[in-house]
């Protein structure tokens, strides 16, 4: 008979292969559709400040999009003076290794949580370099309030976190939200850039429509989630992120746009929503 710990064996191998499979996929879309997403990047991260949590970071490819400054060495860095902290929240290790370059090239100083990453063989940044902002790397998510890593807890509340493409995949969009909302400092900002399923035809928040069926394509959606998810490590296309994030309540303000862009066949079941949700003063 197979041993509980050989089924646990077999099981974390099995989904090491599925988290190195999506890494690899995700360096080619990633470097396919960045500089479309980026115009929405640019419009949303430049208010991001303070002590600042990002969820689901993947390559951490909005980094660039932050404040930066010309450092005394004349290099191009993240600016201390708006980006006080970056903990970097990712499940996925096979990501780090390219999260880790492109911290240090937007000039942060790179840390992995040893309790969470134990294992991680990519180095830490040696010696820390004074002026730069701390970067911590750490495995886990948010879809359970009862295991959210410690140095989250301990590095909480935060004054600004952020999330792209990462609400498809997590559990449970209501209790990650939720879970990001007791992280912010009242007043805090939560800033989102997500692909939601299409919004109703009369929805107030498209900025951009195109012409697209959407009462079609939203069936669409519906229709091709169950299978698009196995195959997107989890990802559904038939979620309502913006309106999830206005439905739980507890925001001052909730201010998103959204965009049926006709680029390809991706964008149809792919529209996106982008913007910022304040949280209640108490
Ligand atoms: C589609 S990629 C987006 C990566 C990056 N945010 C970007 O915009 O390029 C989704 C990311 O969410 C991460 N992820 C998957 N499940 C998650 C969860 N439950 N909680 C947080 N992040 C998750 C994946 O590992 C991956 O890095």
């Amino acid at each position: 008979m197979v041993s509980a710990v050989a089924v646990e064996t077999i099981k974390n191998t099995l989904w090491s292969i599925y988290d190195w499979l999506f890494s690899t996929f995700w360096i080619i879309e990633s470097s396919r559709n960045d500089n479309k997403v980026d115009v929405y990047r640019k419009m949303v991260w430049p208010d991001i400040s303070g002590n600042v949590l990002e969820l689901g970071p993947g390559f951490a490819g909005s980094l660039k999009f932050l404040v930066h400054a010309t450092t005394t060495d004349g290099s191009f860095h993240v600016d201390p003076n708006v980006i006080t902290s970056y903990m970097a929240l990712e499940p996925n290790p096979f990501m780090y290794g390219r999260m880790q370059g492109n911290a240090e090239t937007n000039g942060f100083n790179v840390e992995y949580d040893r309790q969470s990453c134990p294992d991680d063989k990519v180095r830490d940044t040696a010696s820390p370099k004074p002026g730069k902002v701390p970067f911590k790397i750490v495995r886990g998510t948010l879809d359970d309030a009862k295991a959210i890593p410690e140095v989250v807890l301990a590095q909480a509340p935060f004054d600004s976190i952020l999330t792209s493409f990462a609400l498809c995949t997590v559990r449970d969009p209501e209790s990650s939200l939720k879970n990001i909302q007791s992280l912010l400092k009242p007043g805090g900002t939560f800033y989102f850039i997500e692909h939601v399923r299409q919004p109703d035809p009369d929805d107030k928040t498209v900025v951009e429509d195109n012409g697209v069926d959407a009462v079609f394509w939203g069936k669409v959606q519906d229709w091709i989630t169950p299978v698009w998810r196995i195959l997107g490590h989890g990802c559904h296309v038939d979620r309502r992120s913006g309106l999830t994030i206005a439905k739980i309540g507890g925001w001052k303000l909730v201010d998103y746009k959204s965009v049926r862009p006709v680029i390809d066949i991706q964008s149809r079941i792919m529209p996106l929503s982008f913007g910022k949700a304040v949280k209640a003063d108490s």
